[in-house]
């Protein structure tokens, strides 16, 4: 009998949480920061869930102390957050804004001398306007200086303290949604603009990774990729062509960039063919080799099953999202000639339809291990849900308890299967702004009492899920 047996989280394990600037900060236009794509783009009737906006968010800009208390008391190790552009260079070059400065390393130090340890994000979307205005932002090549020197500005400052670092959140989520879905800014929607766009970002990915382990040579630094493993519908061999090239087109097409410093050769050949492969000017393939990752950041929400899709078959567009919370509202979406996604009738969905599955989480870290052989961290992973306040101000949130459960449970068993995880990131800490779904998609262990309609008194209560979580830290994961 074949069996692996369990051994327990390695004792450095990271066990933290994560969130964003604008999803969390407010202070949008304080103290010197510039305005960034998304402070423009939400003022567009109708782009969000009842035109909410990260004006306010959850304060965390006047409030981190307290925040950071609430964390401390639950015994976090690690906080992932993500550091506003438009803080640090409110045009997105030039002069440095000293404000800014100060409040992420009064942040750091804050988590520090609580013992948590700081993971920085350096880009979560929040791209400075000035730069958009100026050269159309990812769609420029200029983009990638500009973005490096805003990554050797951080390094400077915050190097000699914070040790891990993501250089970009999803790329392959602020690239598709930005610039194919049309459903974030600049709202563009062309995939031959959209592969060059993504081109500038794989650059400025690997050349800012490269400055790191110039300037910040005891650090690890990767980029956060929103991974949805892949299933095939069946074992009819025309769902399993699909389900490959769905790897090969929403997964492998950015990783091997990150992981190989090229391009995966059967996604490059559909591109090629279909003449949506980026222009590469020559020395690109350099740049890309030389900014190889420390790791790898995964963002684990949910797995996407998939089957043949004809010549004339669906697209899907902006639609297809469910940004309201009324379950069964989203629909396909997939490339003619390729794939596209199904229903997978195994899995329990969210009210926002997205997938329920841990296991899936275990296949994402065994593939990544197998496929590019790095230690990963997990950036993010959480249950967005509607939580309910008693009349006694509790929040009784046992189906996040129990999805965080299994999700830990899944990485277990991932790391008995050979997978080198180095932490594990909730989504999220507080509740925050959801960039489409507004306030009412909760995924904190701290409510915030505020709604779309009204800000209230943005008061911080715990919910359920924080004792749980406390719980599972102080016992390193041995108590779920
Ligand atoms: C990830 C992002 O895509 O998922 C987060 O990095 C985001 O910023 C999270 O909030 C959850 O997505 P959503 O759409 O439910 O807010």
């Amino acid at each position: 009998m074949f069996h692996v047996k369990r051994k327990p989280f390695p004792q450095d394990f990271l066990w933290g949480s994560a969130s964003a600037a604008y999803q969390v900060e407010g202070a949008w236009d304080l103290d010197g920061k510039g305005k960034s794509i998304w402070d423009e783009y939400v003022r567009i009737p109708g782009t969000t869930y009842k035109d909410t906006n990260g004006d306010v968010a959850v304060d965390h800009y006047h409030r981190y102390k307290e925040d950071v208390a609430l964390m401390a008391e639950m015994g976090l190790k690690a906080y992932r957050f993500s550091i506003a552009w438009t803080r640090i260079l409110p045009n997105g070059t030039g002069e440095v804004n000293q404000a800014g400065i100060q409040f992420y390393s009064d942040l750091i130090d804050e988590l520090i001398a609580h013992n948590i340890e700081p993971l920085v994000t350096i880009y979560h979307w929040d791209l400075p306007q000035a730069l958009q205005d100026k050269y159309a932002g990812w769609e420029s090549r200029q983009i990638i200086d500009d973005f490096d020197n805003y990554c050797r500005v951080l390094y400077k400052h915050f190097g000699d303290r914070v040790k891990y670092w993501v250089s970009l959140n999803e790329q392959n989520v602020f690239i598709g949604l930005g610039y194919l879905a049309a459903v974030h800014p600049p709202k563009v929607s062309d995939r031959k603009r959209m592969m060059q766009a993504n081109h500038h970002a794989n650059l400025a990915n690997a050349k800012a990774i490269a400055s790191f382990h110039e300037m910040v040579p005891n650090g690890l630094i990767g980029p956060s990729f929103a991974y949805g493993p892949a299933y095939p519908k069946s074992a009819l061999p025309a769902d399993i062509i699909a389900f490959e090239n769905a790897n090969e087109v929403e997964s492998y097409w950015w990783l091997d960039v990150y992981c190989k410093g090229k391009y995966p050769r059967i996604a490059w050949n559909f591109m090629e063919e279909n003449d949506l492969a980026p222009v590469v000017e020559p020395g690109d393939d350099a740049i890309l080799a030389a900014g190889l990752p420390d790791f790898i950041g995964v963002n684990y929400y949910q797995t996407a099953t998939y089957e043949w899709n004809p010549i004339d078959g669906i697209t899907g567009d902006a639609s297809s999202q469910n940004t309201t919370g009324k379950k069964g509202t989203s629909k396909s979406t997939g490339i003619p000639g390729m794939y596209r996604t199904v229903k997978n009738e195994f899995l329990e969905t969210t009210d926002w339809d997205w997938t329920i599955d841990p296991q899936g989480l275990r296949i994402a870290l065994r593939r990544l291990t197998s496929r590019y052989d790095l230690p990963i961290l997990i950036t993010e992973n959480g249950l967005g849900a509607f939580d309910d306040l008693t009349a006694d101000e509790q929040i009784h949130d046992t189906y996040r308890i129990d999805y965080l459960a299994k999700h830990v449970d899944a990485v277990h068993d991932a790391i008995a299967d050979g997978a080198r995880v180095l932490g594990y990131c909730t989504w999220s800490f507080t509740d925050l702004l959801s960039w489409l779904n507004g306030y009412q998609k909760r995924y904190g262990f701290v409510y915030v009492n505020r709604d779309e309609e009204s800000m209230k008194d943005l008061r911080r209560m715990k919910k359920d899920s924080f004792y749980w979580y406390k719980k599972v830290i102080a016992t390193n994961g041995e108590d779920i």
